[in-house]
């Protein structure tokens, strides 16, 4: 029986690229974003100036929301915006480091109906569930940033290994 086992929990993939732009990191948002259902839920984590918001503008290319509405929401802590699936962009910017932000309506957040994305994920890590993407991107030099993508369960894994895939035939 041991060998009909099911390895879901170890379907974890990984994926690591280096963007030369502003411009390569959106099209690499845009192609997730194609790829993306409702339901899914993608935490980005890395420093400010980092690229994760330019990354979502791209995201919202990729499900047919226009990119300018996508900014960095200083004040607002989260948005909606209407595309194929709705996209919530939440930014725990403002929230502090463990906080526990208790008052956010999970259920919403996180509906089956919806994509959510969520900057400084790390912020709000209690609140994440169990299976998402995580998406970490760190500052290497002006113009070039490195994003590197973590699966939380098997659907991520999934998505991670189609993006790896594209992502082979567009660099080659
Ligand atoms: N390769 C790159 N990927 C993403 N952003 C880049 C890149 N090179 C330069 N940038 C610039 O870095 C800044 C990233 O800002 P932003 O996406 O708001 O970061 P964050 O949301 O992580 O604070 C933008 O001004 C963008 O034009
Ligand atoms: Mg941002």
């Amino acid at each position: 029986m041991a060998a009909s086992r099911r390895s879901s929990q170890q379907a974890s993939g990984t994926f690591e690229c280096v963007t030369q732009s502003a411009e390569e990191t959106r099209q690499l948002g845009e192609r997730l974003g194609g790829r993306l259902q409702p339901g899914d839920v993608l935490g980005l984590i890395g420093e400010l100036g980092s690229g994760k918001t330019t990354f979502i503008q791209g995201l919202a290319r990729g499900l047919g929301i226009e990119p300018d509405q996508v900014k960095s929401p200083t004040f607002v802590l989260m948005r909606e915006y209407a595309g194929r699936t709705p996209l919530i962009h939440l930014d725990g910017y403002r929230l502090e480091q463990g906080s526990s932000a208790v008052w956010l309506d999970l259920e919403w957040l996180f509906s089956p109906k919806r994509i959510t994305v969520i900057e400084w994920a790390d912020r709000v890590a209690d609140c994440l569930p169990p299976e998402y993407m995580e998406l970490r991107f760190a500052y290497k030099t002006t113009n070039q940033r490195t994003v590197s993508a973590v699966a939380h369960g098997a659907r991520a894994a999934q998505i991670i290994s189609e993006i790896q895939k594209t992502h082979e035939t567009v660099s080659h």
